[in-house]
């Protein structure tokens, strides 16, 4: 039996919960908040759905920590999202105070379950996560590089009029507007696409994925993206809970990898039954490097400034 904790009930939250659900990733899906009714009346919406869907797996909405106990896999939402004029980086105080008590919580009902961090700002929180949990380096995660280059896939084939299918990219780096989308690994049918479109429409497109986040938090103004952000997530689980050992950009732990230790930041991991089985390290031309190093000082700053 799998069972799937989703902590936060918003909107990243609920959108994975259900989609989880729709590709029967799980027997038991839980959704916990804060916020007393939300969770119930929101899993039970979705339990309903079940019989049109065709699901069978059970969708729990609970405020109490004990139905989350023995959960193999715990996704936290929790916190605040970003209005339009701030950046993921506003939200550290607050969102610390909140992920941390949460992942206490979580840490004592499910001491041996796999942490998929997703509150913002990522990389800092993937770090307060595993500070607190204190669970094995490779099983607290951090969601965003499949976010990062889902966009940038997303944008390069609405460019050329092709399958998104056929678009391969990656983005590294910390989660912030100076990320890094690797254009030397990106691929459209197998060819580089560097020698499909210029460079100063590459450059575009490359900046338009770095401020992707606020692209979307401009248009909704009260809130930030939620449907792409669950479908990352849910590519996480369903590496993990079917073994696949997808290689995926997420914010996984460096103990030398990219010239990096002690802290999280996006790059290429194989995830399966045991979290992050290998961080794949890939080789970066200079400028790449260069850039790594700008966003991960960025990371590194941001972690330095926490009080846990
Ligand atoms: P939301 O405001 O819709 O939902 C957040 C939920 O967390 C609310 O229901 C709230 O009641 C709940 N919550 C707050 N404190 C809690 C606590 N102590 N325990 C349990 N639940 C608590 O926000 P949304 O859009 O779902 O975003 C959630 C977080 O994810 C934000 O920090 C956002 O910036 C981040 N995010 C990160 C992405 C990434 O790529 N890593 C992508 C999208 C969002
Ligand atoms: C995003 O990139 C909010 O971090 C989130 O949409």
């Amino acid at each position: 039996m799998v069972k799937i904790t989703v902590v936060g009930a918003g909107n990243v939250g609920a959108t994975t919960a259900h989609l989880l659900a729709l590709k029967g990733l799980g027997d038991v899906i839980i959704l916990i908040d804060i916020v007393e009714g939300l969770p119930q009346g929101k899993a039970l919406d979705m339990l309903e759905s079940g019989p049109v869907e065709g699901f069978d797996c059970r969708v729990i909405g609970t405020n109490n920590y004990e139905d989350t106990k023995n959960s193999d896999i715990v996704v936290i939402t929790a916190g605040v999202a970003r209005k339009p004029g701030m950046s993921r980086d506003d939200l550290l105080q607050i969102n610390t105070k909140i992920v941390k008590s949460v992942t206490e919580q979580i840490a004592k009902h499910s001491p041996h379950c796999i942490l998929i961090v997703v509150s913002n700002p990522l990389d800092a929180m993937v770090y307060v996560a595993s500070e607190t949990a204190k669970l094995p380096k490779n099983k607290v995660i951090g969601m965003a590089g499949i976010l990062d280059s889902t966009r940038f896939r997303s944008f390069i084939a609405a460019e050329l009029g092709v399958s998104v299918r056929k678009i391969e990219a990656m983005v590294l780096g910390g989660h912030g507007d100076d990320m890094v989308p690797l254009v030397s690994y990106t691929k459209v049918h197998g060819k580089p696409i560097t020698g499909l479109l210029p460079k100063e429409k590459i450059a575009a497109l490359v900046e338009r994925t770095r401020k992707g986040g606020g692209e979307i938090v401009g248009l909704l103004k009260t809130g930030s993206a939620f449907y792409a952000p669950a479908s990352s997530v849910v590519e996480m689980v369903d590496s993990i809970v079917n073994d696949k050992k997808k290689v995926l950009p997420c914010a996984a732990y460096l103990d030398g990898q990219y010239e990096i230790n002690g802290y999280f930041i996006g790059v290429p991991a194989k995830l399966g039954k045991n979290g992050v089985e290998e961080v794949v390290e890939l080789e970066l031309n200079e400028e790449e490097k260069k850039q790594f190093k700008e966003t991960a000082n960025h990371v590194k700053e941001l972690i330095d400034s926490i009080i846990l």
